[in-house]
C-alpha cells in the first residue's frame, strides 16, 4: 500500500458547508458574482492583445500540435528583455511559477540540505522544499524590528552549514514587504561566499514601486521565477519561467516534467502581454495601488485592526486583527456570505495566522469600495460577538 506523504502541508481550512477545498473552489471559480480577493489573481485587463491573440491561436487550432519543448524561442527572448537579463542567463517556459518553484527545489537540494524560507510566506515551497531537502527552517518574520521580511542578518543567524536553498519572496506574500538594493548585495555576498542559492520568487515585481533583480547582484547563485499569473492577468492560462546562468538551466532540463512543452494558447497570450505591456501596465498598477488606499481607510475606521505593511508593494497586503478579538476566519466567512472572497491567515503561516486576513486588490474600485463598506460593517458585527 502507499501511504500519504509526511511533507509540510499548508494549513487549509476548510470553509463551512464544503467537503473538500476542491469543492468550495469549484463553488467560488462558478459563482459569476463573487468579487475574487482571495488569490492575488489580477481582474482589470479588458478585452486587449492578450485575449485577441490566444482567441487567434485557438482559431488556427495551434492545439492540434505540441509546442518547442523548452518553450517559443520568441517568448524566451521578450521574458529575458522584459528583465534585462539578455547576456548571461537562460531561461525555459513552465506551466507558472508554481512548476518552476518545483523545479528548482528538485534540481538544487540534496537529501542532506536545508532550506531557509520565512514565515508567514509563500507555503508551497516550503512543502516542495521538504520534499529533496532535509528540513526546512521556516523564521519567524511577522514583526516591525526586521521589516516584516527575512532579511540577512536573520539568514545569517539560522543558517549552518548544510544550508543550501534561501527563498526570497519578492515582494512577499502575504505581507508585500520588498527588498532594497543594499539587501539584495548583502544576500550576494552571503550566497556567494557560502555557496547558497538565493530563490528569488519576483511573482508579484510589477506591482513594486522599485524592484531590483537577485541575478543582477548573484548571477552564478540566483534562480528566477517568473509567472504570469498576476501583473498579466493570466493565472487560469498556468504559465511561467525560470531564469539562471546556463550551466544551472542546463541542470534543470535534465529533471523536466512538461516534457513536451507548455500550454500554447498560454504561450500565445503571453507573447502578446510581453508584446502589449507598456499600453497597460500603468492603468493596472495605479488601480491597484490606489484601491489599496481605499481598503487602508476602512481598515483605519475599525478600532484595533492595521496593516503591518503599507503600502503593500504586492497586490495584496495582510490586515491585522488580533488586537479587535475577531477572528480572521470568522470575518473571510462573514464576507463570502456577501460574496467576497478572501484568505484567511492560516493559508500563508503557520505561527501567525490567527492574526490576520489576506486580500488582494487587483480588481474594479466599485468591488474594493463594497469590499470596505462590508469589511466595517462585518467587524462591527463580530466584535459585538466576541
Ligand atoms: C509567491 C508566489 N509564487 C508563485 C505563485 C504561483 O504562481 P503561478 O500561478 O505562476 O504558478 C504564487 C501564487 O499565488 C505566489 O504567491
Amino acid at each position: 500500500m502507499i501511504s500519504p506523504k509526511k511533507y509540510a502541508r499548508p494549513a487549509k481550512t476548510i470553509p463551512k458547508g464544503y467537503r473538500t477545498a476542491n469543492e468550495f473552489f469549484e463553488y467560488v471559480f462558478n459563482d459569476k458574482d463573487m468579487i475574487w480577493m482571495g488569490q492575488n489573481t489580477n481582474h482589470l485587463h479588458d478585452e486587449n492583445e492578450i485575449m485577441d491573440s490566444m482567441m487567434q491561436s485557438i482559431k488556427k487550432r495551434d492545439y492540434n500540435k505540441y509546442p518547442p519543448p523548452e518553450g517559443f524561442p520568441e517568448l524566451k527572448e521578450l521574458i529575458l528583455e522584459d528583465l534585462d537579463l539578455q547576456n548571461e542567463f537562460d531561461i525555459l517556459i513552465t506551466a507558472g511559477g508554481t512548476e518552476s518553484l518545483y523545479l528548482c527545489t528538485n534540481d538544487i537540494l540534496d537529501p542532506r540540505d536545508n532550506t531557509i524560507t520565512c514565515d508567514p510566506g509563500y507555503l508551497i515551497i516550503d512543502n516542495f522544499a521538504s520534499r529533496f531537502g532535509d528540513h526546512v527552517k521556516s523564521v519567524p518574520i511577522y514583526n516591525e524590528e526586521c521589516g516584516y521580511k527575512l532579511t540577512p542578518e536573520l539568514v545569517r543567524e539560522n543558517m549552518d552549514s548544510k544550508t543550501k536553498l534561501v527563498s526570497l519572496v519578492d515582494p512577499l506574500n502575504p505581507l508585500g514587504s520588498s527588498y532594497t538594493k543594499a539587501e539584495l548585495k548583502d544576500f550576494a555576498d552571503l550566497a556567494n561566499d557560502n555557496d547558497i542559492y538565493l530563490l528569488h520568487d519576483i511573482t508579484y515585481r510589477d506591482f513594486a514601486t522599485d524592484h531590483k533583480l537577485m541575478a543582477k547582484y548573484a548571477p552564478e547563485h540566483t534562480v528566477t521565477v517568473y509567472s504570469f499569473s498576476k501583473i498579466y492577468g493570466m493565472a487560469g492560462m498556468r504559465i511561467g519561467a525560470v531564469i539562471g546562468v546556463p550551466d544551472l538551466i542546463k541542470s534543470i532540463k535534465t529533471i523536466v516534467i512538461n516534457d513536451l512543452g507548455t500550454n500554447v494558447v498560454a504561450q500565445r497570450g503571453a507573447i502578446a502581454a510581453l508584446r502589449s505591456k507598456k499600453k497597460w501596465l500603468g492603468h493596472i498598477k495605479n488601480t491597484t495601488r490606489s484601491n489599496q488606499d481605499i481598503i487602508k481607510q476602512a481598515v483605519d475606521q475599525v478600532e484595533g485592526a492595521f496593516m503591518p505593511v503599507y503600502p503593500s508593494q504586492g497586490n495584496m497586503m495582510a490586515i491585522d486583527l488580533k488586537n479587535t478579538g475577531v477572528k480572521p476566519l470568522d470575518i473571510s466567512e462573514y464576507l463570502l456570505d456577501r460574496k467576497i472572497f478572501t484568505r484567511e491567515g492560516s493559508y500563508t503561516s503557520s505561527r501567525f495566522g490567527e492574526r490576520y486576513l489576506r486580500v488582494s486588490f487587483s480588481i474594479p474600485p466599485e468591488h474594493v469600495k463594497y469590499f470596505a463598506k462590508c469589511f466595517i460593517e462585518g467587524m462591527g458585527t463580530l466584535k459585538k460577538s466576541v
